[in-house]
Protein backbone atom coordinates (compact mmCIF):
# COMPACT_ATOMS: atom_id res chain seq x y z
CA UNK A 1 0.00 0.00 0.00
CA UNK A 2 1.13 4.10 -0.44
CA UNK A 3 2.83 5.06 2.90
CA UNK A 4 0.81 7.17 4.46
CA UNK A 5 3.13 9.72 5.15
CA UNK A 6 1.44 13.27 7.38
CA UNK A 7 -2.29 12.90 8.42
CA UNK A 8 -4.39 14.75 6.17
CA UNK A 9 -8.04 13.48 6.29
CA UNK A 10 -9.49 17.15 7.08
CA UNK A 11 -7.59 19.76 4.79
CA UNK A 12 -8.49 23.19 6.10
CA UNK A 13 -8.95 25.88 3.37
CA UNK A 14 -7.65 29.15 5.47
CA UNK A 15 -7.98 32.39 3.00
CA UNK A 16 -4.23 34.71 3.41
CA UNK A 17 -6.75 37.42 3.40
CA UNK A 18 -8.14 37.38 6.66
CA UNK A 19 -6.02 37.64 9.68
CA UNK A 20 -8.82 36.68 11.91
CA UNK A 21 -9.47 33.37 10.33
CA UNK A 22 -5.41 32.62 9.89
CA UNK A 23 -5.76 33.11 13.83
CA UNK A 24 -8.51 31.05 14.47
CA UNK A 25 -7.61 28.17 12.00
CA UNK A 26 -4.68 27.21 14.61
CA UNK A 27 -7.23 26.20 16.97
CA UNK A 28 -9.25 23.99 14.64
CA UNK A 29 -8.75 20.03 15.12
CA UNK A 30 -8.11 19.93 11.12
CA UNK A 31 -4.92 17.27 10.42
CA UNK A 32 -4.08 19.77 7.74
CA UNK A 33 -4.36 24.03 7.26
CA UNK A 34 -3.72 25.57 3.56
CA UNK A 35 -3.31 29.16 3.70
CA UNK A 36 -4.77 30.25 0.66
CA UNK A 37 -3.14 32.82 -1.87
CA UNK A 38 -4.91 31.86 -4.73
CA UNK A 39 -8.87 31.50 -5.38
CA UNK A 40 -9.96 33.25 -2.11
CA UNK A 41 -7.93 35.99 -2.22
CA UNK A 42 -8.71 38.68 -4.64
CA UNK A 43 -5.85 40.03 -6.76
CA UNK A 44 -5.31 43.52 -4.98
CA UNK A 45 -5.47 41.50 -1.87
CA UNK A 46 -2.10 39.09 -2.69
CA UNK A 47 0.38 41.26 -1.57
CA UNK A 48 -1.04 41.82 1.46
CA UNK A 49 -2.03 38.40 1.84
CA UNK A 50 2.12 36.96 1.26
CA UNK A 51 2.68 39.39 4.73
CA UNK A 52 -0.11 37.48 6.40
CA UNK A 53 0.55 34.16 5.57
CA UNK A 54 4.05 34.34 6.60
CA UNK A 55 3.20 36.31 10.15
CA UNK A 56 1.02 33.50 10.52
CA UNK A 57 3.37 30.91 10.20
CA UNK A 58 6.13 32.47 12.04
CA UNK A 59 4.17 33.63 14.77
CA UNK A 60 1.39 31.26 14.91
CA UNK A 61 0.57 27.90 17.14
CA UNK A 62 -0.36 25.28 14.64
CA UNK A 63 0.53 22.29 16.98
CA UNK A 64 0.91 19.44 15.40
CA UNK A 65 -1.05 20.21 11.57
CA UNK A 66 0.89 20.10 8.27
CA UNK A 67 1.22 23.58 7.27
CA UNK A 68 0.49 24.40 3.45
CA UNK A 69 0.71 27.62 1.51
CA UNK A 70 -1.39 27.43 -1.80
CA UNK A 71 0.62 29.50 -4.46
CA UNK A 72 -1.16 31.00 -7.48
CA UNK A 73 -0.96 28.52 -10.67
CA UNK A 74 1.60 29.33 -13.39
CA UNK A 75 -0.38 31.02 -15.99
CA UNK A 76 -0.71 33.69 -13.63
CA UNK A 77 2.06 36.71 -12.85
CA UNK A 78 2.02 36.13 -9.29
CA UNK A 79 3.18 32.23 -9.04
CA UNK A 80 6.97 32.96 -8.72
CA UNK A 81 6.68 35.89 -5.92
CA UNK A 82 4.24 33.96 -4.00
CA UNK A 83 6.93 30.93 -3.58
CA UNK A 84 9.36 33.34 -3.12
CA UNK A 85 8.13 35.23 -0.39
CA UNK A 86 6.61 32.58 1.55
CA UNK A 87 10.45 30.37 1.16
CA UNK A 88 12.19 33.46 2.25
CA UNK A 89 9.86 34.74 4.80
CA UNK A 90 8.87 31.36 6.56
CA UNK A 91 9.79 28.10 4.70
CA UNK A 92 11.36 27.00 7.89
CA UNK A 93 7.70 26.84 9.12
CA UNK A 94 6.44 25.18 5.84
CA UNK A 95 5.87 21.85 5.38
CA UNK A 96 4.53 22.02 1.42
CA UNK A 97 3.53 24.19 -1.14
CA UNK A 98 0.73 23.82 -3.10
CA UNK A 99 0.70 24.33 -6.87
CA UNK A 100 -3.17 24.34 -8.34
CA UNK A 101 -4.05 23.90 -12.02
CA UNK A 102 -0.99 21.40 -12.54
CA UNK A 103 -1.32 20.76 -16.18
CA UNK A 104 2.06 19.04 -17.07
CA UNK A 105 5.76 17.76 -14.96
CA UNK A 106 6.83 20.89 -16.32
CA UNK A 107 5.06 22.31 -13.75
CA UNK A 108 5.95 20.84 -10.65
CA UNK A 109 9.76 20.32 -12.46
CA UNK A 110 9.58 24.54 -12.39
CA UNK A 111 8.21 24.57 -8.53
CA UNK A 112 11.28 21.58 -7.34
CA UNK A 113 13.57 23.65 -9.01
CA UNK A 114 12.56 27.31 -7.24
CA UNK A 115 12.39 25.40 -3.95
CA UNK A 116 15.93 23.60 -4.47
CA UNK A 117 17.68 27.14 -5.05
CA UNK A 118 15.65 28.70 -2.20
CA UNK A 119 16.52 26.09 0.24
CA UNK A 120 20.18 26.25 -0.65
CA UNK A 121 20.15 29.90 -0.18
CA UNK A 122 18.45 29.90 2.96
CA UNK A 123 20.30 26.86 4.51
CA UNK A 124 17.11 25.14 4.55
CA UNK A 125 17.53 20.97 4.13
CA UNK A 126 17.28 20.41 0.34
CA UNK A 127 14.13 18.84 -0.62
CA UNK A 128 12.20 19.67 3.25
CA UNK A 129 9.50 21.41 1.17
CA UNK A 130 7.04 18.97 -0.36
CA UNK A 131 4.77 19.94 -3.07
CA UNK A 132 1.01 19.08 -3.21
CA UNK A 133 -0.06 19.04 -6.74
CA UNK A 134 -4.23 19.99 -7.64
CA UNK A 135 -5.32 18.53 -11.10
CA UNK A 136 -8.35 20.84 -11.90
CA UNK A 137 -8.57 20.79 -15.59
CA UNK A 138 -8.09 18.14 -18.67
CA UNK A 139 -4.33 18.34 -19.17
CA UNK A 140 -3.92 17.98 -15.53
CA UNK A 141 -5.50 14.55 -15.53
CA UNK A 142 -4.25 13.33 -18.77
CA UNK A 143 -1.24 14.06 -17.56
CA UNK A 144 -1.42 12.93 -13.89
CA UNK A 145 0.82 10.00 -14.21
CA UNK A 146 3.77 12.14 -14.90
CA UNK A 147 2.54 15.09 -12.64
CA UNK A 148 3.28 12.72 -9.79
CA UNK A 149 6.35 11.22 -10.98
CA UNK A 150 8.46 14.40 -11.39
CA UNK A 151 9.51 15.35 -8.54
CA UNK A 152 10.02 13.25 -5.06
CA UNK A 153 8.55 16.54 -3.61
CA UNK A 154 5.17 15.68 -4.47
CA UNK A 155 3.22 14.26 -1.77
CA UNK A 156 -0.36 14.78 -2.55
CA UNK A 157 -2.59 14.41 -5.61
CA UNK A 158 -5.76 16.56 -5.10
CA UNK A 159 -8.50 17.15 -6.93
CA UNK A 160 -10.18 20.38 -8.14
CA UNK A 161 -13.89 19.93 -8.48
CA UNK A 162 -15.01 23.19 -9.07
CA UNK A 163 -12.08 24.28 -11.34
CA UNK A 164 -12.30 21.11 -13.19
CA UNK A 165 -15.74 20.79 -13.46
CA UNK A 166 -16.07 24.62 -15.32
CA UNK A 167 -12.72 23.42 -17.31
CA UNK A 168 -15.02 20.06 -19.18
CA UNK A 169 -18.12 21.98 -19.68
CA UNK A 170 -19.92 19.83 -16.98
CA UNK A 171 -23.75 21.05 -16.98
CA UNK A 172 -23.94 21.07 -13.33
CA UNK A 173 -23.74 24.24 -10.68
CA UNK A 174 -23.28 21.88 -7.57
CA UNK A 175 -19.83 20.86 -6.65
CA UNK A 176 -19.46 16.96 -5.69
CA UNK A 177 -23.43 16.51 -6.21
CA UNK A 178 -24.51 13.33 -8.64
CA UNK A 179 -26.48 15.04 -11.61
CA UNK A 180 -30.06 13.72 -11.87
CA UNK A 181 -29.78 13.97 -15.90
CA UNK A 182 -26.62 11.18 -15.43
CA UNK A 183 -27.10 7.46 -14.49
CA UNK A 184 -24.10 7.57 -12.64
CA UNK A 185 -21.52 9.02 -10.85
CA UNK A 186 -19.76 11.87 -12.61
CA UNK A 187 -17.10 11.76 -10.44
CA UNK A 188 -16.08 8.32 -10.57
CA UNK A 189 -13.47 8.14 -13.69
CA UNK A 190 -11.74 11.64 -12.51
CA UNK A 191 -11.28 10.20 -9.09
CA UNK A 192 -10.24 6.65 -10.03
CA UNK A 193 -7.45 8.33 -12.23
CA UNK A 194 -6.05 10.88 -9.57
CA UNK A 195 -6.40 7.60 -7.08
CA UNK A 196 -4.30 5.25 -9.75
CA UNK A 197 -1.57 8.04 -10.15
CA UNK A 198 -1.56 8.43 -6.69
CA UNK A 199 -1.05 5.13 -5.99
CA UNK A 200 1.06 3.95 -8.59
CA UNK A 201 3.70 6.19 -7.05
CA UNK A 202 2.88 6.15 -3.61
CA UNK A 203 1.70 9.92 -3.02
CA UNK A 204 -1.75 10.25 -1.31
CA UNK A 205 -5.12 11.05 -2.71
CA UNK A 206 -7.06 14.06 -1.38
CA UNK A 207 -10.70 14.92 -2.58
CA UNK A 208 -11.44 18.86 -2.77
CA UNK A 209 -14.22 20.62 -1.05
CA UNK A 210 -17.52 20.69 -1.17
CA UNK A 211 -18.84 24.48 -1.12
CA UNK A 212 -22.53 24.15 0.53
CA UNK A 213 -20.71 24.58 3.99
CA UNK A 214 -23.38 24.35 5.87
CA UNK A 215 -25.03 21.52 4.82
CA UNK A 216 -23.19 18.90 6.79
CA UNK A 217 -24.96 15.69 5.50
CA UNK A 218 -24.05 16.31 1.84
CA UNK A 219 -20.47 17.05 2.75
CA UNK A 220 -20.74 13.66 4.49
CA UNK A 221 -22.28 11.78 1.53
CA UNK A 222 -19.62 13.16 -1.07
CA UNK A 223 -16.69 12.43 1.08
CA UNK A 224 -17.99 9.31 2.05
CA UNK A 225 -17.90 8.35 -1.50
CA UNK A 226 -14.09 9.39 -2.33
CA UNK A 227 -13.11 7.49 0.67
CA UNK A 228 -14.80 4.25 -0.10
CA UNK A 229 -12.67 4.22 -3.08
CA UNK A 230 -9.39 5.11 -1.11
CA UNK A 231 -9.01 8.44 -1.31
CA UNK A 232 -7.08 9.53 2.10
CA UNK A 233 -8.82 12.84 2.82
CA UNK A 234 -10.79 15.93 1.64
CA UNK A 235 -10.29 20.04 1.96
CA UNK A 236 -13.05 21.24 4.52
CA UNK A 237 -13.63 24.79 4.13
CA UNK A 238 -15.70 25.19 7.08
CA UNK A 239 -15.06 24.86 11.01
CA UNK A 240 -18.24 22.44 10.94
CA UNK A 241 -17.06 19.76 8.03
CA UNK A 242 -13.70 19.09 10.16
CA UNK A 243 -15.14 16.25 12.15
CA UNK A 244 -17.09 14.86 9.68
CA UNK A 245 -14.10 14.64 7.52
CA UNK A 246 -12.37 12.94 10.27
CA UNK A 247 -14.31 10.45 11.05
CA UNK A 248 -15.41 9.58 7.22
CA UNK A 249 -11.94 9.02 6.32
CA UNK A 250 -10.78 6.96 9.35
CA UNK A 251 -11.45 3.50 9.60
CA UNK A 252 -14.77 2.75 11.83
CA UNK A 253 -13.51 1.30 14.99
CA UNK A 254 -15.04 -2.12 14.25
CA UNK A 255 -12.75 -2.23 11.25
CA UNK A 256 -10.06 -1.19 13.13
CA UNK A 257 -9.91 -3.66 16.02
CA UNK A 258 -10.76 -6.69 12.98
CA UNK A 259 -7.83 -5.23 11.14
CA UNK A 260 -5.26 -5.50 13.73
CA UNK A 261 -6.95 -9.09 14.98
CA UNK A 262 -5.71 -10.13 11.46
CA UNK A 263 -2.47 -8.67 11.20
CA UNK A 264 -1.86 -10.53 14.76
CA UNK A 265 -3.59 -14.01 13.93
CA UNK A 266 -2.19 -13.98 10.64
CA UNK A 267 1.15 -13.55 12.35
CA UNK A 268 1.08 -16.13 14.72
CA UNK A 269 -0.42 -18.62 12.24
CA UNK A 270 2.22 -18.37 9.75
CA UNK A 271 5.38 -18.63 12.31
CA UNK A 272 6.92 -21.92 13.18
CA UNK A 273 4.74 -21.98 16.44
CA UNK A 274 1.33 -21.40 14.57
CA UNK A 275 2.22 -24.15 12.12
CA UNK A 276 3.83 -22.20 9.45
CA UNK A 277 0.09 -22.24 7.88
CA UNK A 278 -0.22 -19.71 4.74
CA UNK A 279 -4.61 -19.92 4.81
CA UNK A 280 -6.25 -20.07 7.97
CA UNK A 281 -9.41 -19.37 9.56
CA UNK A 282 -10.52 -16.82 11.58
CA UNK A 283 -13.86 -17.38 13.25
CA UNK A 284 -15.87 -17.42 9.89
CA UNK A 285 -13.36 -16.15 8.12
CA UNK A 286 -10.51 -17.48 5.72
CA UNK A 287 -7.67 -15.03 6.28
CA UNK A 288 -4.26 -15.07 3.56
CA UNK A 289 -1.22 -12.64 2.98
CA UNK A 290 -4.49 -10.60 0.80
CA UNK A 291 -6.06 -9.97 4.09
CA UNK A 292 -2.89 -9.51 5.71
CA UNK A 293 -2.41 -6.46 3.07
CA UNK A 294 -6.23 -5.41 3.01
CA UNK A 295 -5.78 -5.55 7.11
CA UNK A 296 -2.40 -3.08 7.09
CA UNK A 297 -4.40 -0.72 5.00
CA UNK A 298 -6.97 -0.13 7.61
CA UNK A 299 -4.64 -0.52 10.56
CA UNK A 300 -1.94 2.24 8.97
CA UNK A 301 -5.18 4.69 8.50
CA UNK A 302 -6.47 3.63 12.16
CA UNK A 303 -2.98 3.82 13.17
CA UNK A 304 -2.30 7.54 11.90
CA UNK A 305 -5.40 8.74 12.71
CA UNK A 306 -4.52 8.04 17.18
CA UNK A 307 -6.96 4.91 17.26
CA UNK A 308 -6.61 2.27 19.84
CA UNK A 309 -8.39 -1.03 19.31
CA UNK A 310 -10.42 -2.27 21.92
CA UNK A 311 -9.90 -6.45 21.22
CA UNK A 312 -6.97 -8.49 21.53
CA UNK A 313 -5.72 -11.71 19.54
CA UNK A 314 -5.38 -14.77 21.84
CA UNK A 315 -3.59 -17.77 19.94
CA UNK A 316 -5.54 -20.79 20.72
CA UNK A 317 -4.43 -23.27 23.67
C1 LIG B 1 -10.57 23.86 -5.82
O1 LIG B 1 -9.63 24.57 -5.99
C2 LIG B 1 -11.53 23.58 -6.83
O2 LIG B 1 -11.41 24.19 -7.91
O3 LIG B 1 -12.43 22.77 -6.59
MG1 LIG C 1 -9.59 25.41 -7.96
Amino acid sequence: MAALGRSRRSCLAVPGSSVKMLGKAQGLPADQVFLDLEDAVAPLAKPEARKNIVAALNEGEWAGKTRVVRVNDLTTPWTYRDVIEIVEGAGASLDCIMLPKVQSAAHVEWLDLTLTQLEKSLGLPVGGIGIEAQIENAAGLVNVDAIAAASPRVETIIFGPADFMASINMKSLVVGALIPSYPGDPYHYILMRILMAARMHDKQAIDGPYLQIKDVDGFTEVARRSAALGFDGKWVLHPGQIDAANEVYSPAQSDYDHAELILDAYDYYTSEQGGRLGAVMLGDEMIDEASRKMALVISAKGRAAGMTRTTAFTPPA
